[in-house]
């Protein structure tokens, strides 16, 4: 990967990770992720977010700062926005290598710098309003923007090309090959990362939505000119394209959501199959669009960023064993743990012997306060009396949706 100048003291540096590992052990990145740094180089240097030891992160960063002439040891101030480990696992070993930089950050992440990595020497704390000078008229200020994405997040702002690195907040999975700025990518490549910046905000960021508004909100007044967060693209054309998308998918929280409907579904031999087929003739008929996800063969990653902007969901299991199609249970504790609420909701599925789901998922989807159209279950196949509910509930959800 080369370095990129955003100005004539501050570069873009981004190690690309493609890896059949998953993010935060949980969510897949088949298009793989980019770690971003940045480096503020005046009379002083600083270095902004630290990598992990994943996949030749550590010596992708060495390896472009030396492109310019600077070892790692030649940084004077670590800034540390996040202490989540993609941003600072590689730290003890930088401070290995340059024990004199100074490590920077909010007081909160200063406690995780000692108990991840035994830190306790030549750290900083800083909260909003701090600004450190790195001469030449250079200077960075911090902005405190508690759980964007954990409590000790912060921003910094670089007046000198009024620079925001605003770390997770406005970032995307996809790797970037070797652009960086959103006017390098086109119009087809966009719509690559709009669509995997919403699974990344789905996925990483969306349980904390009031806050990204409040950090939105913190940052609003300044006159931005980029957008450099800590994964994807450096926004220095468009700025407010990200921010605005960030504002709507945090929206999608309380609403408005898209007038869609998500469908989740699993069925053992065909029988719940066969029902949800009329389920969606009946929103087809009212021409509301949906997406349409079976589990578990399709990973929650992927369930969860369609129904985090839609304003419907179907799901459609059948019982198993006296109780929910598992897969679906788990979709249901993400939906639950990332803020799936409100929603307008219709659950159908068939039963061999006996019924049994509905209690479980009555339990699950009570804190998700969503708003339900009577169920429909059977047993065994779906005759044509059923299908014709079915086919009618279908149309039902799709004018709740249409209506909200
Ligand atoms: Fe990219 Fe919350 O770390």
């Amino acid at each position: 990967m080369k370095i990129h100048p955003i100005t004539d003291k501050i570069f873009a540096l981004h190690a690309d990770i493609k890896s059949d590992d998953l993010f935060e052990g949980i969510w897949p990145i088949p298009y793989g992720v980019s770690l971003n740094s940045y480096l503020v180089k005046s009379e002083k240097i600083a270095l902004i977010d630290l990598v992990r030891d994943w996949v030749g992160a550590p010596g992708e960063l060495a390896g472009q700062l030396a492109s310019l002439g600077i070892g790692l040891d030649d940084v004077d101030y670590l800034i540390m926005n996040h202490l989540e480990p993609d941003h600072s696992g590689w730290l003890a070993e930088f401070r290995a290598i340059n024990p004199h930089a100074e490590i920077i950050a909010t007081q909160k992440g200063i406690d995780l710098v000692r108990s991840f990595y035994g830190i306790e020497d030549g750290v900083r704390a800083v909260k909003t309003g701090d600004r450190l000078e790195l001469g030449e008229g250079v200077a960075l200020d911090f902005f405190e923007t508690p759980n964007v994405h954990w409590p000790e997040t912060m921003m910094t702002w670089a007046a000198d090309g009024q620079v925001l690195f605003s770390c997770d907040a406005f970032g995307s999975f996809g790797a970037l090959g070797d652009r960086v700025f959103d006017d390098q990518f086109s119009e087809e490549e966009h719509i690559f990362f709009e669509s995997e910046t919403l699974r990344y905000y789905a996925n990483i960021v969306s349980s904390f939505s009031l806050f990204v508004k409040r950090a939105v909100e913190k940052v609003g007044s300044l006159p931005i000119e980029v957008i450099a967060p800590s994964h994807g693209i450096v926004w220095r054309t468009a700025p407010g394209e990200i921010i605005d998308r960030y504002v709507r998918y945090a929206n999608y929280l309380e609403g408005p959501r898209e007038k869609e409907i998500a469908i989740v579904w699993g069925s053992m031999y065909g029988n719940t199959e066969r029902g949800l087929d009329a389920v969606i003739e009946g929103i087809e008929a009212e021409g509301v669009p949906y997406s349409i996800h079976r589990v578990p063969n399709e990973d929650v990653s992927w369930v969860l960023a369609d129904a985090y902007k839609s304003e419907g969901i179907l799901v459609a299991m059948p019982t198993y064993e006296y109780k929910m199609f598992p897969p679906m249970a788990y979709v249901l504790d993400i939906f639950e743990r990332k803020h799936v609420w409100y929603r307008k909701a219709l659950r159908i599925g068939s039963f061999g012997w006996v019924g049994g789901a509905k209690k479980e998922y009555d339990n699950k989807i009570a804190p998700l306060k969503w708003e339900s159209i009577e169920s429909v279950e059977w047993a065994g196949s779906p005759d044509e009396d059923t299908l014709a509910m079915l086919y009618d509930r279908g149309r039902a959800l799709a004018r709740a949706v249409k209506e909200a």
